[in-house]
């Protein structure tokens, strides 16, 4: 059976690392395998797990006393597109003619939305390999992480584009055919971008592509389905804020755009009320009292406005959300997230194993 696909989005500081990589440990301690996966390039999740290095394989986060098993892997784009081709390459000789082409050391790294394709393959391979029950997918802010859900659609249209076609087609001058008919536009374009002696690595490159087109469509689709998937959940984490709340709803209207399942909303940061008792600030103290006492009255006015204001931003992003959407509030901790102990007390604020 495929492991369940949790996918955090939202803004850029929001908190997807730090929630992604909590909601991992505290799911690991009630007993799940699971892998964290970040499909961003920043590397914030090793900082939160407190490691210095985490790379396309998964590390094993230690937690002697979870009964569950908890990895993290950073999305290796070229290593994972090697895969892929390896997987669909007729033989071993045609695959190692595909990596060692010039054109694919630059396609694996620049040509637009292989990053995006490839993070929805890795997260398919994680959740088919067996050894999860849950695959968390930390991603990049918002709009990026559009382009995720996008990639495996966008894909599929490549491989089956005429364009693609007409590049690869080949003929007695092999894959040059295509910059022959391509007209000098193409040819001054490509040019421009990769230099003169990279041209013929293009038209081989594209000619021994060729072959692996029906694997690469047919696993496009495989993805599309995974994210649509009725176990899948999408989680929205925003923030009090209002420009973090606008950005939560404009994804929610992308997911129902796409018929991608929602999970619910985490709002992070939220501040709560802290226990005030007037008559028990002593009457008399050091220095001028009377000031102190005041601003520590003052002090507890302002938070209390503050939760107020937090409880109406989560109110009207609950209002805008579909009935009964779940949300979490996750606190706003005093001290940095970057350890297992404090991935712990964040995660008591999580949504359980069984309530998603
Ligand atoms: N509830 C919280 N309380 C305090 N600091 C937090 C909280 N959530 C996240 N942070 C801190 O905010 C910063 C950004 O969080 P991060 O998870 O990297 O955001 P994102 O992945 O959405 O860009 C990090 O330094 C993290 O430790
Ligand atoms: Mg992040």
């Amino acid at each position: 059976m495929n492991a369940q696909v949790i996918v955090c989005c939202g803004s850029g500081g929001v908190g997807k690392t730090t929630t992604s990589a909590a909601l991992a440990v505290r799911w690991a301690t009630e007993g799940d395998r699971v892998c964290v996966l970040t499909i961003d390039p920043a590397k914030r999740l090793a900082d939160s797990l407190g490691l210095t290095h985490i790379g396309g394989r998964p590390t094993v986060i230690p937690m002697p006393n979870a009964p569950g098993q908890c990895d993290a892997v950073m999305l290796d784009v070229q290593e994972t597109f090697e895969g892929l081709i390896r997987t669909f390459s007729a033989s071993e000789a045609s695959a190692s003619r595909i990596l060692e082409n010039r054109y694919f050391q630059f396609a694996s790294t620049r040509l637009g939305g292989v990053h995006e394709y490839m993070a929805a393959e890795k997260v398919r391979e994680l959740a088919t390999n067996g050894h999860y029950d849950t695959i968390i997918v930390d991603t990049p802010p918002t709009r990026n992480a559009l382009d995720f859900l996008e990639a495996p659609e966008r894909m599929a249209e490549l491989m089956n584009g005429s364009v693609m076609r007409w590049l690869s087609s080949t003929s007695k001058t092999g894959g040059w055919k295509a910059f022959e008919l391509g007209g000098e536009a193409i040819t001054r374009v490509l040019q421009t971008l990769v230099g003169d002696n990279t041209i013929g690595d293009i038209a081989q490159f594209f000619d021994l592509f060729r072959e692996l087109w029906d694997g690469f469509q047919s696993r496009s689709l495989e993805v599309q389905a995974m994210l649509r998937d009725e176990t899948t959940r999408f989680l929205l984490v925003s923030s009090p804020s209002s420009a973090a709340r606008t950005e939560a709803l404009f994804f929610l209207d992308q997911l129902r755009d796409k018929a991608m399942p929602f999970g619910g909303f985490l709002v992070n940061r939220v501040e709560g009320p802290v226990p005030f008792e007037k008559s028990l600030l002593p009457t008399n103290g050091p220095g001028d009292w009377a000031t102190v006492a005041a601003q520590i009255e003052q002090m507890h006015a302002t938070q209390s406005d503050l939760v107020a204001i937090h409880e109406r931003s989560i109110d009207s992003l609950a209002s805008a959300g579909p009935p009964n959407t779940p949300i979490w509030r996750i606190p706003h901790q005093g001290t940095p997230v970057n350890s297992i102990a404090s991935l712990t007390a964040l995660a008591e604020f999580l949504p359980s194993r069984n309530e998603i």
